[in-house]
């Protein structure tokens, strides 16, 4: 059941679908009919083209949107470095200096933070790669409180996907508004201008930025043509524009530094658009969870909204993975997670609720935690304990709980904010969850076990 109270205004809009082509127009007659680019488009407006992926690539990869503007983009002052020595940002200069450390990491929730605005509420916990080379990926903690002003933001090096944990984010996009809250989510494709207000006060939350290519629905295989994160179910924003002759500044993230240029007029001016390179938003209580009726559980791959795929086939650069509330039924099974090692690297958070794999207050929302590549993990001795002796009937698990996972192929990175200086990180993460563990074995013979009798 779709889990948003909240109903859509009539200041935001949306179209249906994600991955197909769309279109929209604020003014009607606004897009040009039959050509991309007449020699004079409807209403003296400026004819701009959006490209998302090479001009070359394939038809089923290809992403691209025509925009019909009273000014063109390039219509600003030149770009100067942004200084941000005013207050604390965490956003990675130039190459990422990471931590590559094998333990498991647990993070309590991260705090607000009243004092800034979206383009400077970024801490960056941990990624890997680089945006110059178009590989990889960054993890942010978001905590901010203060609207931007006569701002736009975009990212030349990766699309954002948001995912609140706490407030209502108000995005104003070129193609559209976006109004998200949390138990949503939202992708912003490099290049493409917004400014965010916080209508409910101050906002917190998690951003995954990623560098190489885009998010795509999963295959469903076997499953059919439907389940898991629906195409009907996310939502685009429809074509709003403002006109404003007023002072404003684009800020750019370009190779992980920031930059902002100054211009004099409104940065949202596109009066209608078409194509299929556009944000998105999608609420997660609208995602169809399959599992197991018989016994064992599926690889949690089961339970992926967006997949950002890699040169090598069903191996991702990005899943974002969502543990939402469903029913367990599973014959003579342990039902939480096995306890595993991953070719892949974990970065969990939670949005609200108790995580049905993890007892007590360790795991709690706004908190996060990390299983990197190899690293060693699963069920704390409490879960495991419970688990293994409890009455298997029909269980409703995760009520109005929502975990998710960013997970993938390549080892994480800590940034030294992640690791020390938020004070956020657990000490004894490690300690509490699995040293307890008892050995049970007792062997059918009745023999010596490791020197024991
Ligand atoms: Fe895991």
């Amino acid at each position: 059941m779709p889990t948003s109270k909240f109903s859509v205004s009539e200041k935001y809009s949306y179209l249906n679908g994600f991955g197909t082509y769309n279109e929209s127009e604020a003014v009607h007659g606004a897009l040009p009919i039959g050509m991309n680019s007449p020699q004079k488009p409807p209403y003296g407006l400026y004819t701009e083209k959006l490209s998302g992926t090479a001009f070359t690539a394939p038809r089923h990869e290809n992403q691209q949107s025509w925009l019909y503007r009273i000014l063109p983009a390039a219509m600003h002052e030149a770009f100067e470095t942004l200084d941000l020595s005013d207050h604390q940002s965490t956003l990675p200069t130039g190459a990422m200096k990471m931590h590559q450390i094998p333990n498991q990491i647990r993070w309590n929730p991260f705090d607000f933070n009243h004092d800034v605005d979206w383009v400077r509420g970024f801490n960056l916990v941990g990624g890997a790669g680089d945006p110059a080379m178009k590989s990889g990926f960054a993890i942010y903690v978001l905590a901010a409180g203060r609207d931007m002003g006569r701002e736009a933001f975009y990212s030349a090096d990766g699309d954002f996907l948001i995912v609140p944990q706490h407030g209502v984010l108000d995005i104003q996009t070129e193609l559209g508004r976006l109004l998200v809250r949390a138990n949503e989510i939202c992708v912003i494709p490099r290049g493409i201008r917004y400014r965010v207000t916080f209508p409910d006060g101050p906002v917190r939350g998690y951003i995954c930025e990623l560098y190489q290519g885009h998010f795509q629905l999963p295959e469903l295989g076997p499953i059919g043509s439907n389940g898991l994160a629906n195409t009907r179910d996310f939502q685009v924003p429809t074509a709003f524009f403002e006109e404003d002759e007023s002072s404003w500044n684009v800020i750019c993230k370009f190779n992980n530094t920031l930059f902002s240029a100054s211009q004099d007029h409104s940065p949202f001016d596109v009066v209608a658009w078409h194509g299929n390179y556009y944000p998105y938003k999608y609420d997660l209580g609208r995602f169809c969870t399959i599992g197991s009726v018989s016994y064992d559980h599926p690889d949690p791959s089961i339970f992926t909204v967006l997949t950002a795929p890699s040169e090598h086939l069903g191996t991702a650069i990005m899943d974002f993975v969502i543990f939402p509330p469903r029913w367990l039924v599973q014959e003579d099974t342990f039902r939480p997670p096995w306890y595993h090692r991953n070719v892949m690297s974990e970065f969990m958070g939670l949005i609200s609720g108790d995580y049905d794999a993890k007892t007590g207050d360790g795991f709690r929302p706004a908190g996060a935690s990390l299983h990197n590549i190899m690293s060693a993990h699963g069920p704390d001795a409490g879960t495991h304990q419970a688990a293994s002796q409890a009455k298997l009937e029909p269980q409703k698990v995760g009520s109005q709980s929502m975990a998710f996972m960013f997970e993938s192929c390549l080892m994480m990175g800590v940034s030294e904010w992640g690791l020390k200086t938020c004070q956020k990180a657990q000490r004894d993460y490690q300690k509490a969850s699995w040293v307890p563990l008892k050995s049970h074995f007792k062997h059918p013979d009745g023999g010596a076990v490791n020197g024991k009798q």
